[in-house]
């Protein structure tokens, strides 16, 4: 049997494609394989988003093109959002690579190894599923995830001037809602408690098929347009459909979506189902309004307190996290400061930092590079040292309540790990598996990027109970609402089940 051993660079779409291309390759007649160095097949699935990632692929192109001079049968695949933006172009300047494929051509992987394997010529096939978009369905194997992601549209229309996703993603595309929630009640019926849905606007999202309703008014497009505009997205009856007819379902996140389309219907779906979690990200790149117009970003700050303000307002507790930009071309120190301002305002609990880095194909181009690396390292590090001071007084604030944890599985020194309902990373001692469950927990300990809870209910402390002080922080009068305001039609959640 072949063996193929996979390397994934990016974000969560990527880890998603890869799991595709697993199911593709195993359904195949492939096994996995943990070490590079025993495999018939290496495949890197690749990012382009920011250069560093785009070098980190020709140095690992050159490694392997080492390996392959003592086996020149080992097949070398690239996927992903380099082999999209480059195509052909990658073969000429790195000849070692045997097949080339985008995005949306994972199911033709067999059948171009298998040229390839019969001493073919070397394949490139980077065509977008314009006309019939397929979505993969996760093949079912092993013990379910017990946080897992479906995808639920692919492409963007948005244009923002720095961003190679829509070269590398082509245009929105969007699933059929019914395959959705199908897809979200298999996960669920196999075991799976949190569904992430993912897209790169995942809010934007229509049902090709008309299954949905759309079209309520948005009370916030009146502060841009003057007049009440009609949310053109049916995101949010998809966050309803699924809290109503996956009643399995615990948790549901999304990511990423774009603010523009934070309308007041998506407002009123986080306030009204619990399901939702009480944490959004909500890429902002930049608090200065002179800078989000460079970047094409379609809303200005003003904007974008406004509707996340709506958010905070409408499920108490709800956190917030953000994408930001530093040096984009122009960005002079007062744009930056308001960036700032705006982080300190919002109260990110956690922030992604980027220096700018032109991209291929991308508008901003034309705008040139002009703020100094130098310059953008400082401000990064201003960034990191606000957002960082942030979450940790917000994690030291936790110390004390109570939280419900979803264990995600076994972690460090024998115990478990979880998340709150925000997204915060919990580690407990338990007296038994708790993977999958729910487990109320009180906060005992911050650290800098995750919790430590003592389980409230005393079946469950054995393994930590000698210790005695762990967890010995009394639920306070400070404790965060409780979520019965927007439960409504929600079931309670078991403490266990
Ligand atoms: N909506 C997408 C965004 C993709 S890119 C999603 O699904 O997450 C992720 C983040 O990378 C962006 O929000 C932006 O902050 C950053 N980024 C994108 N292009 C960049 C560039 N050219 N330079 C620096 N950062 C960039
Ligand atoms: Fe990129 Fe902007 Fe789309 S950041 S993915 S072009 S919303």
């Amino acid at each position: 049997m072949k063996r193929y051993h996979l390397v994934t660079f990016g974000c969560q779409m990527n880890q998603h494609d890869s799991d595709r291309i697993r199911d593709v390759l195993e359904g195949s007649g492939y096994a996995p394989c943990e070490t590079l160095e025993h495999a018939d097949l290496v495949l890197l699935n690749t990012c382009s988003v920011r250069e560093k990632a785009e070098q980190k692929l020709r140095s690992e192109v050159g490694r392997l093109g080492l390996l392959k001079r003592t086996r020149p049968d080992l097949v070398l695949a690239v996927a992903g959002c380099v082999a999209q933006q480059e195509g052909e172009r990658l073969l000429r300047g790195l000849p070692q690579i045997d097949v080339v494929i985008g995005p949306d051509q994972a199911a033709a992987l067999p059948r171009l190894l298998a040229e390839v394997e019969q001493g073919g010529l070397p394949q490139v096939r980077t065509e977008f599923d314009l006309h019939e978009p397929r979505f993969l369905p996760a093949a079912p194997r092993g013990r379910a995830k017990v946080s897992d992601f479906v995808t639920i549209m692919k492409g963007c229309d948005e244009r923002c001037t720095f961003c190679v996703v829509p070269t590398t993603r082509g245009p929105e595309r969007y699933r059929a809602s019914e395959e959705i929630i199908a897809e979200v009640a298999a996960r669920v019926a196999a075991g799976t408690r949190e569904i992430t849905l993912l897209g790169q606007t995942v809010d934007s999202y229509q049902d090709p098929l008309g299954k949905l309703p759309g079209g309520q008014r948005d009370e916030f497009s009146a502060t841009r347009m003057g007049r009440l505009q009609r949310d053109e997205t049916e995101f949010p009856s998809l966050l309803r459909a699924l809290a109503e007819r996956v009643p399995g379902l615990q948790r549901l996140r999304y990511t990423s979506p774009h603010p523009r389309h934070l309308t007041s219907a998506l407002v009123a779906a986080h306030r009204e189902l619990g399901v939702l979690a009480r944490h959004v990200h909500m890429p902002v790149q930049s608090g200065s309004d002179r800078v989000l117009r460079r970047m094409a970003r379609r809303y200005t700050v003003a904007e974008y307190r406004e509707r996340v303000g709506a958010l905070q307002r409408a499920v108490p507790g709800l956190t917030l996290s953000s994408d930001i930009i530093v040096g984009f071309p122009g960005e002079t120190r007062e744009d930056f400061a308001l960036t700032l301002e705006l982080v300190r305002e919002v109260g990110f609990v956690s922030v992604f930092g980027f220096k700018y880095s032109p991209r291929p194909f991308t508008p901003a181009l034309k705008l040139g590079d002009d703020v100094s690396e130098e310059e953008k390292s400082e401000r990064l590090a201003q960034l990191f040292e606000l957002s960082e001071g942030q979450r940790a007084a917000h994690l030291a604030r936790l110390v004390g309540r109570t939280e419900q944890v979803l264990v995600e599985g076994p972690g460090e020194r024998g115990g478990y790990t979880g998340r709150t309902e925000r997204n915060e990373i919990v580690h407990l001692q338990a007296a038994r598996d708790v993977t999958g469950k729910l487990v109320e927990v009180t906060i005992a300990e911050a650290f800098k990027h995750s919790l430590r809870g003592t389980p409230t209910d005393r079946a469950l402390l054995a393994a930590e109970g000698e210790s005695g002080s762990a967890g010995a922080a009394a639920p306070t009068a400070e404790l965060e609402p409780r979520a019965a305001t927007r439960r409504s039609g929600h079931r309670a959640l078991p403490l266990l089940h």
